[in-house]
């Protein structure tokens, strides 16, 4: 979640870091810094906050000649936001910036600190420019000793390092973290996503993981594990609204996609080793709590919801979740045992932020878990976890609902380890499916081409009945909510085990049941409701790992091991489904009649 530029030419290059950052900002704004390496000389600017702050610190510096630079934006995952914890992070000779996670960062600063090497940040990336350098005093080429470097780190990242012992070049690497190269006139551009670079590069390279080198005179030499690579640019696009989009028709394809991504930036840090942490809060939060209520609305109470039966399941703790516009006015009983827990995406609610502030008054513990950091809900709130989902721009909510639902199953099991709940095999099992879960999420082609196909036959009738059990009626009703906001069709979602008790009386051919059937929870009770449906003649879609004879339709999902992953790989198909539906009936899928992304009214 963080934002990397770099530069090597003889413009100025103090302009082009900023302004690339701009273009980053979204994606971390609590530190901000720059490095340019020039005529030998080596200077950096770092400040707390937006990146005004840095723009403002640097107005009197200016580059011009040839040089090297790097710049970072930060979202603080290791370490708090402050300028020593701002990239680029200094060794004696060198700078770096890094965006992912090293994994094993705790043992490279043990094996450093035993050399006397001083570390100055709290966070993972430092370890890299000590590192390097390190081997540099060992075998001093910059290059054999950046390569050396990159085969000591794991985990994700992507990774810049400028350095005075080669000052005309700049050494990169990238695994598992978004990064690019754009070629202009005798200069070379870095950036993790290609917004940075439009209307300045013309050429560009997406690296792929396990490759590094660096580049010097305006050439690029590229490495991977099996040596020196051969590489093709293509042209960079010029439009950044369409580039925006990565090519996707709409934002809202784009963030279905993304969400394989973003989930690894949710569980950065927090999902370590064999426990779940939460750096962000105090550990005194959960002391005398007996009850956690949660506020929210629309997605984020679906998300709520979820988070209800995964509390009470893993962690054994009652929960209970309430619309926050009905909560606001039902004069509700609150107890100061009960940690107040309000949901949103973009933290400005009007509805979810009064039922926050009258939880306080009532003297309740509070958490908000939100998109956005510095909203209006994170204010307020005593403690906060960010969903790091990035910025959501299509009203109809995708990503966020993936992140939100993803802190609250770590949160489940945060609070289990805490009330000892649960044991050592079972976390373990919760932790192996949790780390699986940018795999369920990746959209496959062969799936989307057959929704896209099928939604043909979703146009008209007469209504959607979105059914499931469990963790999947929450997910029953996301998924409804997603297709009639963006396609305007009647759609509700429903425990299907109610559906005998009154709905099933309008079922027949126009009545379109989407059947969420997962393997691990409540099978033969879900099919059973599938069943009676059928036998009214009502249009079934089912999706299931398991393949059902009475579908018209059926979508078959293969994660079939923990309720979980198959949660998180149907919401992929019903969101895929809502958006194709839309497509085919022309409507605006980013910005949907009647809506609006934030909503702070009453
Ligand atoms: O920003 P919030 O999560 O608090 O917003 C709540 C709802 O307005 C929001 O989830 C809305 O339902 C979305 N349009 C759903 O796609």
């Amino acid at each position: 979640m963080c934002g990397i530029v770099g530069y090597i030419g003889t413009k100025e290059k103090k302009e082009i870091l900023l302004d690339g950052l701009q273009e980053l900002e979204y994606r971390g704004y609590d530190s901000a810094g720059i490095a340019v390496i020039e005529n030998h000389h080596l200077e950096h600017f770092k400040a707390v906050g937006k990146l005004e702050n840095l723009r403002n610190k640097t107005k009197s510096y200016n580059s011009n000649g040839f040089g090297v630079s790097i710049g970072h934006t930060r979202w603080a995952t290791h370490g708090k936001p402050t300028e020593l914890n701002a990239h680029p992070h200094l060794g004696e000779f060198s700078f770096v910036v890094h965006n992912g996670i090293i994994e094993n960062y705790q043992e490279l600063k043990k094996e450093l600190q035993s050399q006397n090497v001083t570390f100055l940040s709290q966070t993972d990336t430092e370890t890299i420019v000590h590192l390097f350098e390190n081997y540099y005093k060992k075998t001093p080429n910059a290059f054999t000793a950046f390569t050396q470097t990159v085969s000591r780190l794991e985990g994700a990242y992507a990774t810049l390092l400028i350095t005075e012992a080669a000052p005309e070049a700049i050494f990169f690497a990238k695994n598992g973290s978004p990064m690019l190269i754009g070629f202009g006139e005798e200069e070379v551009y870095f950036a993790s996503s290609d917004t940075p670079i439009i209307g300045k590069a013309t050429e560009v390279y997406y690296l792929e993981d396990g490759e590094y080198g660096y580049t010097q005179n305006g050439t690029v030499f590229l490495f991977n594990a099996d040596g020196a690579k051969k590489f093709t640019t293509k042209a960079l696009a010029t439009d950044k609204a369409m580039a925006q989009k990565d090519g996707y028709r709409f934002f809202m394809e784009k963030e279905i996609y993304e969400q394989a991504h973003v989930m690894n930036d949710t569980m950065m840090g927090r999902v370590l080793d064999n426990r779940v942490y939460f750096e962000e809060l105090e550990n005194n939060l959960f002391d005398n709590i007996r009850a956690i209520k949660i506020c929210a609305c629309g997605t984020s109470y679906h998300a709520a919801l979820t988070g209800s039966y995964l509390l009470e399941r893993i962690a054994k703790i009652p929960c209970h979740v309430e619309i926050a516009s009905e909560f606001r006015y039902k004069e509700p009983l609150l107890h100061d045992d009960t940690l107040f827990i309000t949901i949103s995406q973009s933290g400005e609610t009007a509805d979810t932020l009064e039922a926050l502030k009258m939880a306080k008054r009532a003297g309740l513990k509070s958490l908000s878990i939100c998109n956005v950091d510095n909203s209006s809900i994170v204010r307020e709130s005593d403690q906060a976890i960010l969903t790091r989902a990035g910025i959501e721009k299509g009203v109809a909510s995708t990503k966020a609902f993936a992140t939100q639902s993803m802190v609250l199953w770590m949160l489940a099991l945060y609070v289990a380890q805490l009330r000892e709940a649960i044991d050592a095999d079972t976390l373990q099992q919760e932790l192996q499916a949790m780390r699986q879960t940018p795999k369920a999420l990746l959209v496959n082609d062969k799936l989307h081409e057959k929704i896209h196909r099928l939604s043909k036959r979703y146009l008209h009738g007469h209504g959607f009945f979105f059914i499931g059990r469990d963790l999947f009626y929450p997910l029953a009703l996301e998924g409804a909510l997603k297709l009639k906001e963006i396609s305007y069709r009647h759609a509700e979602g429903y425990p299907a085990g109610e559906m005998k008790h009154g709905p099933i009386a309008l079922a027949d051919s126009e009545l379109f049941t989407i059947a969420l059937m997962p393997k691990t929870l409540h099978y033969d009770k879900i099919k059973s409701n599938v069943e009676e449906l059928s036998a009214r003649d009502a249009t079934i879609l089912a999706i299931s790992p398991e393949p059902f004879e009475l579908a018209d339709d059926f979508i078959q999902t293969h994660y079939d091991e923990h309720p979980m992953l198959e949660f998180f790989e149907m919401m992929v198909v019903t969101q895929l489904l809502a958006l194709e539906v839309s497509i085919r009936l022309g409507n605006d899928v980013d910005m949907p009649r009647n809506l609006a992304k934030s909503v702070t009214v009453e």
